[in-house]
């Protein structure tokens, strides 16, 4: 029997977050399917982030002493009941009606961060109403405007979000073959509310439009332009290399998050998985350090905060819930990983 209700559905025999690939990937059209499987080139960097995953070893411990398995974390004066957040990913009204409104909802309704992207289907406002208590972050794309890069950090202050998170590592769109072969667009009517004139999603690679886009590319100047002028803290998102993350805190950034993009963007970029020690190593205890990537079971999560994480964020398996359970198919992929990490816990310890 699936169970049902007004917020979606959990499929019978949903009971990981790999689960929901197969039924996402039935109900999409080809083109929207392109677009959240897809990758960069070859996929090199996308099937790294899974394979770091599956390299790694956990030692079990006997005998543990653990009453209490949770893995609550502290985030900017937040406390979430997970240390796992909903990833930004753009464009929901692709995959669900609620679209950004129905991954907020689920987010709050596990206890944990909702962040919404720069080129959310909805208006920042429609979802911060969606919080219902739960916290909300911002994922910001510095426009080539600065006045309009302030005005989104403005309207994301007014709303309540609270960090924001600055995404470095994609100046230019990548070499996406996966969506030019099966020729997605992103239909007009779900163009990004958030943005008025809005052109930087092509995925022509031709020179001009390349050009284009550089010219407008962010710089450490401008992001830290960003950072002196919002009181919020500030991560920024897509840092693989020790000097850029050393650099993003002298900068005034809080910390960074340890991404390639779900391999979107750079092909051959290395897993995130294996960055994340050295960098944590670089920037001592104090920083906040995030990892997304391939984190796909609870020994995934547990990993990374072994290797220094303070939490990790996923992207397409919620989207793929999203897309077929609506917003209580997003909350029970989040429950399901908290309970596998918990699970983890009672039987190799606290990472
Ligand atoms: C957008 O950031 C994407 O990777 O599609």
């Amino acid at each position: 029997m699936s169970e049902a209700s007004e917020f979606g559905e959990i499929p019978p025999g949903v009971v990981s977050l790999g689960d929901w690939e197969a039924p996402a990937r039935d109900r999409l059209d080809p083109g929207v399917r392109a677009y959240l499987a897809g990758h960069a080139g070859d996929g090199v960097t996308a099937r790294r982030n899974r394979d770091a995953f599956l390299a790694a070893e956990i030692v079990p411990r006997v005998l543990l002493d653990e009453r209490d398995a949770e893995t609550p974390v502290d985030l900017f004066g937040r406390r979430i009941a997970m240390p796992i957040l909903v990833a930004p990913v753009a464009h929901q009204g692709l995959f669900h009606r609620e679209a950004e409104r129905g991954s907020a909802m689920a987010a709050s309704a596990v206890d944990t961060i909702f962040v919404a992207s720069t080129l959310s289907t909805l208006p920042l406002e429609a979802i911060a109403a969606a919080a219902d208590g739960g916290g909300q972050w911002f994922q910001l794309y510095p426009q080539a405007d600065s006045g309009l890069t302030d005005e989104l950090v403005a309207r994301a202050e007014a709303v309540g979000f609270e960090a924001l998170m600055i995404t470095v590592d994609a100046p230019v769109f990548g070499v996406r073959n996966v969506e030019q072969r099966v020729g997605f667009r992103l239909p007009v009517e779900l163009a990004p509310a958030n943005l008025v004139g809005w052109a930087r999603m092509t995925t022509s690679a031709a020179a001009d439009g390349l050009a284009a886009l550089l010219a407008g590319r962010p710089t450490w100047a401008e992001v830290e332009r960003i950072i002196g002028r919002t009181r919020l803290p500030v991560l920024l998102k897509g840092i693989l290399d020790t000097a850029d993350a050393e650099r993003a805190v002298a900068i005034g950034a809080a910390g960074v998050v340890v991404s390639n993009h779900g391999g979107r963007v750079l092909d051959l970029a290395p897993a995130s998985l294996d960055r994340l020690a050295p960098i944590r190593e670089r920037l001592g205890d104090d920083a906040v350090v995030l990892l997304d990537g391939g984190v796909r079971r609870g020994a995934d999560v547990w990993v990374a905060l072994r290797r220094g994480a303070d939490a990790v964020m996923v992207g397409r398996p919620l989207i793929e819930a999203l897309a077929v359970g609506g917003p209580l198919g997003v909350a029970h992929a989040l429950r399901t990983l908290a309970e596998e990490t918990a699970i983890t816990v009672a039987l190799a310890g606290r990472p």
